[in-house]
């Protein structure tokens, strides 16, 4: 068991192999925080929390009635003032009684009144894993999991909380959820409802989060933490290229491979907010969630609400050990498919090659060529169905385009089975275009009210994802195209932001659900798929990585990292991608030069290297390739497939910090025996009488010999990772290097 409760001292430790995380109830029935950290065992760590008497700090009523006897008795005052929700530290902090720091939870009761205060009322550890209705979360099994659930009780409302832990001790998780319940007469109104917070007894921490835009998404951004309040979030309806749900605070001196790091990761894929906040006596408060911007959820007497997972962990050893803990708890333990453990196609997908301008012919050319190189998978994207033949027509007409098939959609798939080729499909599920069948039937199943015109993004707009109807429509739609063929794949694309969030089924007083509603009906609508196409292997898309998390990830293996497959450009998004997440998670294709997106020009060897650091695939006109790139591609492929574990299964290292150095960017990945690695490396600005290249290998054993192909090179683990490697000599921008590192 991972979980102890000290019954005396009344304080809950939960346990990993590296951290311990520890509250306690305080006086008064109040959950403080008391830490989270590197392992400490068989300790009370009340002690840290300051006790001091501070202006305008207030104290709960029983502490100042407390005060009062005291002074009778003739007690120094300062002795007892000190107990204040606005110093001490919590596990889930509300509005309106004391605590002005960011809070958890802000609540709007039918009085009008807005105060809550939590006590503790009782708790529950058990073997396992909590699950949370309609949302994802991660799982496992009694041997893995404990769950403590402790809950608390507003005593004047009624109102509770149940916050609930799981702590997975192999891999250094901690997750938090809550649950509210209202269990007065009225109904009550939540302004706010996060998911948890975590309290920091410092000020010396730095802020790494990962902002970005569509075409390039999460670069690592870090900075110390200032005074006041600090965020990133979302409102955009899902969560964004623009700021991902991971954050870290680490301690200043941190890197990857020293230091205290705090991962902090939601489970969610709607709006979520991440905001920091270092007070008036530097302390550190962090609070995650969904975002309370436009959010508003009702819950009559009964009802509850509950807040998505957040997943914790905390290394105690840098960047590498706290990226490596959730690429490990991610693969094993969030990602609901079989396609988490078992081999992935090669694939070539027709989205670059072709977009709206293809036909059966064309991309069974495409296969044709594709499967001589080894590559398994054709992927017909965008533009098969309705009449989509630009991306203003179109969605939500999920039947075929017969025009374009001149024996039918079955034929086509039943030809590229026939050349050994598994077939894959693209799919918007969540939009509509008004030039559709669709909309012209069900103008109303948008989100958005009538009498407003509305914001048009890449000319569609998004069904109300809330409405059980349109779930039902698009399941059967969607699925009597499945039912067509023998379908292997499916890219499950969204490309817009939310906007006139409004739903037509709620009423007024409930349409701040609208927004939070439609990411449940969107969980439900993935897992109906899921359930009934349990051997498809589905791939989220949101204009490359603007869905790019956790939430998204239970219900598929794989997320398409961006629409900018730039080698060079991918480095940056795939280097800020691999702290919170999995590589095999990684959607990653070779494409055409000059690219598409940058016009940048680089070599095919340079882009498989940077594709191979995810899922790997193309994204390309095969039937326009000269035969030495054929042969280029038919290597790479030949690669990927021998690299295959290692790459998928492996520990990956950053082993370069694309701010530090200009010259190259390098990464590697290591079997968990470190019997084997791969070193791969870009040269991203060429000189002339340069100097030389040199890096270190991670994650070797020190005392083995290895071999490196390539340099001719037999020595040690020690030897590759305190002295280094040093490149040949090559000229060129964007040369590139595979090492392929074996123990002798
Ligand atoms: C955006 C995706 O990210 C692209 O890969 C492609 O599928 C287009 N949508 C198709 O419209």
């Amino acid at each position: 068991m991972a979980i102890y409760y000290d019954e005396d001292a009344k304080v809950f430790t939960l346990q990993t192999r590296h951290s311990t995380y520890q509250s306690g109830i305080g006086k008064y029935g109040y959950l403080l925080h008391l830490y989270y950290g590197a392992k400490v065992e068989g300790e009370d760590m009340s002690y840290l929390i300051y006790k001091d008497d501070r202006g305008f700090s207030g104290n709960p009523y029983e502490a100042y009635m407390e005060e009062e006897q005291a002074f009778l008795a003739g007690v120094k005052p300062d002795a007892i003032r000190s107990y204040s929700m606005d110093t001490y530290p919590q596990e889930y902090s509300t509005f309106g009684s004391g605590d002005f720091r960011s809070s958890c939870l802000a609540v709007r009761f039918a009085d009008g009144s807005q105060t809550t205060e939590l006590r503790y009322r009782s708790h529950r550890i058990y073997r396992g894993k909590y699950a949370l209705p309609g949302l994802p979360a991660m799982w496992g099994d009694e041997t893995e999991w404990d769950t403590l659930e402790i809950t608390l009780q507003d005593p004047y409302s009624g109102l509770e909380t149940v916050l609930l832990y799981g702590v997975l001790e192999a891999y250094d998780i901690i997750t938090r959820a809550a649950c509210i319940v209202n269990r007065s007469t009225e109904p009550v109104d939540l302004e706010r409802a996060l998911s948890m917070c975590l309290e920091h007894p410092d000020a010396n921490l730095d802020f790494i989060s990962f902002y970005g835009r569509h075409n390039m998404e999460r670069q690592l951004h870090r900075c110390p933490l200032r005074h006041g309040k600090q965020s990133v979030g979302s409102v955009r309806g899902t969560s964004s290229h623009h700021y991902n749900p991971f954050i870290i605070l680490c301690e200043p001196g941190a890197n990857e491979d020293y230091g205290g790091c705090y991962g902090m990761s939601f489970v969610y894929s709607g709006n979520f907010l991440a905001e920091i906040e270092l007070d008036q006596i530097n302390q550190t408060r962090c609070v995650m969630g969904i975002h309370p911007e436009g959010f508003c959820w009702r819950l009559d007497p009964e009802e509850s609400f509950t807040a998505p997972e957040v997943v914790l962990s905390y290394s105690p050893a840098g960047l590498t050990a706290l990226s490596q803990n959730y690429h490990q708890a991610y693969r094993s333990h969030l990602i609901a498919s079989r396609w988490s453990r078992e081999r992935r196609p090669v694939l070539i997908n027709n989205w670059e090659a072709t977009k709206f301008d293809f036909n059966d012919q064309k991309l069974l050319a495409i296969a044709r060529e594709a499967k001589d190189l080894g590559i398994e998978m054709l992927v017909m994207d965008d533009g098969w169905f309705g009449n989509r033949d630009y991306d203003r027509r179109g969605l939500g007409d999920w039947f075929v385009n017969e025009k374009k098939f001149s024996n039918g959609l079955t034929a086509l798939i039943d030809s590229v089975n026939e050349l050994g080729m598994k077939f894959g499909i693209w799919v918007e599920p969540e939009m509509v275009n008004e030039d559709s069948e669709l909309f012209r039937k069900h103008p109303d199943w948008c989100l958005g009210a009538p009498w407003r015109k509305g914001v048009y993004s890449r000319g569609q707009r998004v069904l109300d994802l809330s409405r059980t109807e349109v779930r039902d429509y698009l399941f059967d739609a969607i699925g009597a195209v499945l039912d067509s063929g023998n379908i292997e794949y499916v890219k499950w694309d969204m490309n817009r932001s939310l906007t006139d969030v409004w739903s037509a089924k709620l009423t007024p007083e409930r349409q701040g659900e609208a927004g939070h509603r439609y990411v449940l009906g969107l969980y439900e609508l993935m897992e109906r798929f899921k359930q009934k196409y349990p051997d498809i292997l589905f791939e989220s898309c949101s204009g490359g990585g603007g869905r790019f998390d956790a939430g998204m990830l239970y219900y598929m293996p794989q997320i398409w990292c961006s629409d900018n497959t730039d080698a060079i450009d991918r480095i940056r998004i795939q280097y800020g991608t691999s702290f919170g997440y999995p590589i095999n998670a990684v959607g990653a294709h070779v494409s055409v030069v000059p690219n598409q997106q940058t016009g940048r020009v680089t070599p095919l060897a340079a882009r498989g290297a940077v594709a191979m650091a995810g899922t790997f695939g193309y994204e390309l006109d095969i039937t326009q390739m000269t035969d030495a790139e054929k042969q280029c591609v038919k290597e790479q492929v030949a690669d990927f497939k021998r690299y295959y574990e290692v790459i998928q299964y492996g520990r990956y290292y950053r082993l370069t910090d694309p701010e530090e150095r200009k010259d190259i960017a390098a990464w590697s990945f290591v079997s968990e025996d470190q019997a084997r690695a791969l070193i791969f490396v870009v040269v991203l600005h060429a000189q002339a009488n340069a100097p030389a290249l040199r890096f270190k290998a991670k994650g070797l054993q020190p005392d083995r010999i290895y071999s490196v192909s390539g340099l001719n090179l037999q020595v040690s683990g020690a030897a590759l990772m305190h002295g280094g490697l040093v490149l040949p000599k090559k000229k060129g921008d964007y040369i590139s290097f595979t090492f392929e590192v074996e123990a002798t």
